[in-house]
């Protein structure tokens, strides 16, 4: 333990970090300008030779801070997990998706765990960042790194630390958000804890690896809820014929006891649409059942074929049906100004329109090209994001209110209008633009 505090004390320490994705590779990118020596490891070999060629592929973290992280000779990306062992301290941030049954997929956390245990060495500290339910770092990951004979924590440490990143966040970074950290026992969080307190403006020590890994799936079962619920006042308050937007500016206007949540096309993201069924799976294990978790779950994938009632509706009143209209669908993105879209609802908008039997096209300036996602390949490239565009489809859908879609001027030839986020009945406050149904 004297030696690793030593080394991270005086900078000389070596930080490893498997994944070097939205998660992994900004985490880098803090060590490094920390004064910490780094290796990002990843399976992807086209993501490692463009990270060592100083290319960002994630729009929000620039191209100059990963060209100068590289020029520094301080950071390199590796497909080689032979320099594991080069590595004071290992950082895992690798995906935990959901199968097809919505059940926990583990099996990236498994693999590289064994990377790491073949190669483990005296005196390493090994963190895993993963969203998971309680119970991963302890129950599984350890006795995989075990099977070599080192023990923990005489020979090594291992502990848990949550990930918190939200792309996009202008106020706070990577840096400067908060870092829960709980060990498999107290000497893996003291350790945890000086790696992270040297490069992080926060640390939040906790008892145990399970309590660490808890915090996180209560923030995002916290998200998960208050977003169903919203999501659900919408549609109620619709058939009172009241704007659920109205309701949340007046709602949010208490001092205390509030905090607003916005209605949407459904979840999108990494973390809110998967890693509450994580919780939900394990409690079974426990004969518990989560309802809230399940019950959100329900409300919140059922959003986008709500969506598509509306501008079916919608249609409807002016005389057209769906099959056979043509559909604009605005923003791929699943929030705002980012190049994220993993499980956006925006794929499951498009796919039930085709259903249908509409034809759709999409816009979306942060997306040329729509990616194959882990359920569907809509296979469409972005039309212009001009008036003249948008004049030529029958409803034109606005699914993430991205800045470029904040432009009255892009919506004045439309004759219908869908907004799942309150963004274009706002840009004409005389009433003097499209026909405009709130979704
Ligand atoms: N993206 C977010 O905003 C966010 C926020 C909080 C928590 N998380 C959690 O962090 C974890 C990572 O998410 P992410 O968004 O960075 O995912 P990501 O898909 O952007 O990155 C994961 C990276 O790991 C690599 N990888 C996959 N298997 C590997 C292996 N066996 N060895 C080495 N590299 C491997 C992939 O090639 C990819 O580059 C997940 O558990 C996620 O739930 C993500």
């Amino acid at each position: 333990m004297r030696a690793l505090l030593d080394k991270i004390g005086s900078r000389s320490a070596r930080v490893g970090i498997i994944g070097q994705g939205y998660v992994g590779l900004p985490l880098a990118l803090v060590f490094l300008e920390a004064g910490f020596p780094v290796i990002g490891f990843d399976v992807d070999p086209a993501k490692v030779a463009a990270i060592n060629r100083g290319e960002s592929f994630i729009k929000h973290i620039g191209a100059e801070r990963v060209r100068a992280a590289v020029a520094s000779g301080r950071y390199r990306a590796t497909t080689d997990f032979d320099a594991l062992p080069d590595c004071d301290a290992v950082i895992i941030c690798v995906p935990t998706p959901l199968g097809p049954h919505r059940e926990p997929d583990n099996s990236y956390i498994h693999s590289t765990a064994r990377e790491i245990g073949r190669r483990l060495r005296k005196g390493q500290l090994v963190v895993l960042e993963s969203t998971t339910y309680p119970g991963t770092t302890d129950e599984e990951v350890l006795p995989i790194l075990e099977q070599g004979g080192l023990r923990c924590p005489q020979d090594f440490f291992l502990a848990f630390s949550p990930e918190r990143e939200d792309p996009g966040r202008k106020n706070y970074t990577t840096k400067s958000i908060p870092k829960v950290v709980g060990g498999v026992n107290p000497a893996s969080t003291e350790a945890a804890a000086a790696l992270y307190g040297a490069a992080l403006d926060r640390i939040v020590p906790v008892s145990h690896s399970r309590a660490a890994e808890s915090s996180k799936l209560l923030e995002n079962v916290f998200r998960s809820v208050n977003i169903a619920l919203v999501n659900e006042l919408k549609m109620i308050f619709e058939r009172m014929g009241i704007d659920v937007w109205e309701v949340i500016r007046a709602a949010e206007t208490k001092p205390f006891g509030f905090m607003a949540f916005h209605p949407g096309p459904g979840l999108g993201g990494h973390c809110i649409p998967l890693d509450p069924f994580y919780l939900s799976w394990k409690a079974a294990e426990h004969g518990a059942w989560a309802r809230f978790i399940e019950l959100a779950g329900e409300i919140n994938t059922r959003m986008p074929r709500y969506v598509v009632d509306r501008v079916m509706w919608g249609l409807n009143d002016d005389g057209k049906a769906l099959k056979g209209s043509r559909v604009l669908v605005l923003g791929l993105s699943y929030k705002a100004n980012i190049d994220d879209d993993r499980e956006s609802p925006s794929y499951e908008i498009i796919e039930l329109l085709r259903e249908a039997s509409a034809t759709v096209d999409f816009c979306d300036p942060h997306f040329p090209q729509a990616r194959k996602g882990r359920k569907q390949d809509v296979r469409l490239a972005s039309v212009a994001c001009t008036p003249e565009t948008f004049a030529r489809y029958d409803v034109v859908v606005l699914s993430t209110p991205h800045d470029e879609f904040r432009d009255a001027s892009l919506y004045r030839g439309c004759r219908l209008v869908v907004d799942t986020r309150n963004v274009v009945a706002p840009l004409f406050p005389e009433g003097d633009g499209p026909r405009i149904v709130k979704a």
